[in-house]
């Protein structure tokens, strides 16, 4: 910006003035005027200004040794997975904490030090620039691109065809290396794998979607088993065998007004009452519908004088079981589970969006963001009493997606 400030000085004047002379110049010919300055320890040997530069220096010494801790224990740590129970298993569960820990502590302490010296060593000061209405003076432009311009051919880039091709390819690779490991994040959600309790992959999919194969489900509920700790002369352990973390619901589990969260359970995987094997390990299946996305389904057994009261769905009118009625529990706003059903009201929660569904009406919203009604899974009783799925769902589960219709 040009100002009026004298920028016709001789070589000799220049020479003669000082360094803060200078830099004071420096400032006015960018239109710059200190206000206000005044050194922190203007004294020579302040104890003051000794004990700053320790403050700065502990925190500079902190940083730098958690920086080598880091490193050390990215390099030495003993972090391949353990199972619980496995020697070593407490020294991989800590492996991430140490590395966030003192990364944390680097960086943290760095910041302090940085701030610290900012504010003990660097001296106070008000500056003031003046500013100026519209486009910088045609002199200011012209000399600024001419600049710009004299630095690209200076530089001698423009006639480096080799160096100019190669420094445009790294910028590109710089890009896609920083880009590239987001690419694992993708994922094709029409590839579909072999039906298990995920689905097969596919968004109209889920654990339930094992009935379309004739594989017999039953409603279960979670009971929280874990593994069981052992000890024998050999060594201890942990084991699954024997044990059962979902179990078969009947109609009289539920009280009137009651709601139990399910997962699909395949007949050849239930390990309970009269199909109890002590010799079978059916966990790890069991875990795998517990964490299918798409299974929980809210099995509500309403009160008799409610469920007079209900207005079936076109199409579903037989998918309720006497007072029982299976809702999913993947809320149709954006999947959070409706884990919450008031009898009094009758009235199904989900708490993420405050979205309500009329359990009376087929689950359909009545009140927030929700747009759809909650898929209803068909439900009936099998020969010896236990809940079993009478199909699967007729339409997708959770939010919406391209694809469906309804
Ligand atoms: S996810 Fe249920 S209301 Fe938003």
């Amino acid at each position: 910006m040009s100002n009026d400030v004298n920028k016709n000085y001789t070589d000799k004047e220049l020479a003669s003035m000082s360094q803060s002379e200078l830099a004071q110049l420096g400032t006015e010919l960018d239109g710059v005027t200190v206000a206000f300055r005044k050194e922190r320890f203007p004294l020579e040997n302040d104890p003051a200004e000794r004990r700053a530069a320790r403050g700065v220096a502990t925190w500079l010494t902190i940083s730098v040794l958690s920086g080598i801790a880091f490193l050390a224990v990215y390099l030495f740590w003993p972090w391949r997975y353990k199972a619980l129970g496995e020697d070593g298993h407490l020294w991989h569960t800590l492996f991430t904490p140490m590395l966030g820990l003192l990364s944390m502590v680097t960086v943290l302490s760095l910041g302090i030090a940085v701030l610290q010296y900012v504010k003990k060593f660097v001296p106070e000061e008000i500056s003031v620039q003046r500013r100026h209405d519209g486009p910088s003076d045609e002199i200011d432009r012209r000399t600024v691109t001419a600049l710009l311009n004299d630095a690209w051919s200076t530089s001698t880039l423009g006639r480096r065809t080799t160096i100019k091709g190669l420094l445009g390819a790294a910028g590109v690779l710089f890009g896609l290396v920083v880009v590239a490991p987001l690419g694992g994040a993708v994922k094709n959600p029409w590839r579909a794998h072999e039906l298990d309790y995920h689905g097969d992959g596919t968004l109209w999919t889920s654990g339930w979607t094992l009935h379309e194969k004739g594989v017999k489900l039953y409603l279960a509920r979670d009971i929280g088993t874990t593994a069981d700790y052992h000890e024998s002369p050999t060594g201890s352990h942990y084991t699954t065998q024997g044990l059962s973390r979902l179990v078969r619901v009947r109609p009289e589990d539920l009280a009137a007004g009651g709601m139990e969260t399910v997962f699909p359970l395949a007949e050849e995987h239930v390990n309970d009452g009269d199909k109890f094997n002590p010799e079978a390990d059916v966990y790890e299946e069991h875990m795998h519908s517990i964490h299918g996305p798409r299974n929980p389904v809210m099995l509500i057994r309403l009160r008799s004088s409610d469920a007079e009261r209900v207005i079936e769905r076109q199409g579903q009118e037989d998918f309720h079981y006497g007072d029982y009625y299976a809702y999913s529990k993947i809320c149709t706003h954006i999947g959070c589970p409706t884990s919450l059903y008031e009898a009094q009201t009758q009235r199904i929660l989900c708490p993420c969006h405050q979205s309500q569904f009329d359990a009376l009406q087929y689950a359909k919203p009545v009140f927030g963001p929700a747009a759809r009604a909650l898929p209803q899974l068909p439900l009936t009783v099998d020969e010896e009493g236990y809940f079993v799925a009478a199909g699967n769902f007729i339409e997708p589960l959770g939010p919406a997606f391209w694809e469906r219709k309804s």
